[in-house]
């Protein structure tokens, strides 16, 4: 184990839970959890999402953030120095491949956001024009939406190459305030559109007639996927915290910030899809790319320059979100090469997003010239999504549990989560139930689920 470089630290309490805030809230929330919602029947599955934040979420993140913090280490050692020469480290590994496979796609999806972004600034995207072709020319495109994702790569670099305290930390502290102020906007902004109300009795009216196993498993999938779990980048961001962060206190607040941020979301796409005709909720992926453009432009018809705005806002929330996700993806991977390798941030960061970046041309061109290209049936953006999102992250999160339940010593982990005793933690008996018993059932439900149901 090679590690040259000084290790930074975040220096405040502030911008230790924005930062992970940060990583949490992503197109997760803005764009699959309201996705989610449409195709799960609404307020029901809001419900039963709520119940796996509480009971899966916040245990597996303090797992993470405990392994993360005691060790001070990238993901891979930090298993590596808690269960010398055992097999656990295949855990850190996974977390880590994991972490660079999703960046690799996150970034193409980011490229669109940024692009639609532009699109609606410039004036180019609300005007009147089948929006799913659109969505699909632009998508296929061998160039422009590579350059897009180079762009965002590059955001994300540059905030990388600046290090912990003046890079991630700086940057979560301008851009959540400002992402959470933005949703506030909008909201108030959607709460005023003629579908306002049929928009929020779909929200919150529960029909648990539409409650099925795979609709409790998508909760939890989404659960997982939305609070960044299991792939490193919350146990390398705690091991930057210091000895007087409060682990618990800090899975909770970063908890329920993403949950907020998930529901608002919904509270700003609901209310303006209903206020338009014969647009359903449910329409699944397009919802964000193609469903609301022709939404914003249908409702803003007759002042365009609110349209712009709007959609401009939502767009800009959309990237903001994106970034921060992606921040903690590049620095799981960044983190392990500095300190493996021994070499400098500035050429550990240069070398992922490079390497990163060839995996996202190939990942956009699956939507154009290599869509016939596939692999066991899916494309390389399929191929990726369904072995980081379907595999290695449940497979992953289960391991997390069983370590921090039954591996680590039971006085290592009450340590760690109260800092040395110094933090009453009572519900440390409920925490151990839950990663020793209910999780891993939990999470191999949704495995079975998602590879055979
Ligand atoms: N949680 C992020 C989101 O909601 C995605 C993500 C997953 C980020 C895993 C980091 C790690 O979009």
């Amino acid at each position: 184990m090679k590690v040259t470089e000084k290790r930074d630290n975040f220096t405040s309490k502030l911008g230790v839970v924005l930062a992970a805030a940060g990583s949490a809230v992503g197109l997760g929330n803005v764009w699959r959890f309201p996705t989610e919602v449409g195709n799960n029947g609404g307020a029901a599955f809001i419900l039963i999402y709520l119940l796996c934040v509480i009971g899966v979420g916040v245990p597996v993140m303090m797992s993470e953030f405990l392994i993360g913090r005691h060790t001070h280490a990238n993901t891979i050692t930090a298993f590596s120095k808690l269960a010398p020469g055992k097999w656990w480290r295949i855990e850190g590994v996974a977390g880590v491949f994991v972490a660079f496979l999703i960046l690799s796609y996150y970034t193409v999806i980011s490229g669109w956001t940024l692009y639609y972004l532009v699109q609606s600034l410039r004036g180019g995207l609300l005007v009147s024009q089948d929006y799913s072709a659109y969505f699909t020319a632009f998508s296929s495109d061998p160039y422009i939406p590579i350059i897009y994702a180079a762009v965002f790569m590059l955001m994300t670099h540059w905030v990388i190459v600046r290090g912990v305290q003046s890079g991630i930390e700086r940057f979560s502290k301008i851009m959540m305030p400002m992402l959470l102020l933005i949703i506030g906007i909008l909201v108030v902004c959607s709460f005023g559109m003629p579908g306002a109300g049929t928009g929020l009795r779909f929200l919150l009216k529960p029909d648990f007639s539409k409650v099925t196993a795979s609709v409790v498993l998508s909760a939890m999938g989404q659960a997982f996927f939305s609070l960044s779990l299991a792939m490193g980048c919350l146990c390398t961001y705690a091991s930057y915290f210091t000895s007087d962060t409060k682990l618990v206190k800090t899975a909770f607040s970063v908890c329920s910030i993403d949950t907020f941020v998930a529901v608002l979301s919904g509270f700003i796409i609901f209310p303006a899809v209903f206020s338009v005709p014969n647009v359903n909720p449910d329409e699944g992926p397009g919802l964000v790319f193609v469903t609301l453009p022709n939404v914003f432009n249908i409702a803003f018809h007759n002042v365009p320059v609110l349209g712009y705005a709007f959609s401009g806002m939502f767009y800009l929330l959309l990237l903001l979100a994106a970034l921060t996700s992606a921040m903690s993806l590049h620095e799981s991977v960044t983190a392990y090469v500095i300190e493996s390798m021994g070499i400098p941030r500035k050429k550990a960061s240069a070398m992922v997003s490079c390497s990163c970046m060839a995996l996202g041309v190939l990942c956009s061109l699956s939507f154009g010239v290599l869509s016939d290209v596939t692999v066991f049936g899916l494309t390389f953006f399929g191929l990726f999504d369904f072995c980081a999102s379907k595999i290695i992250m449940p497979a992953g999160g289960l391991v997390i549990c069983l370590f921090a339940g039954w591996y680590l010593d039971r006085k290592l982990v009450y340590n760690e989560l109260t800092n040395g005793g110094t933090v009453p933690f009572r519900l440390f008996r409920l925490y151990v139930f839950l990663v020793r018993y209910v999780v891993p059932v939990a999470i191999a439900l949704i495995f079975i689920n998602e590879l055979f149901g």
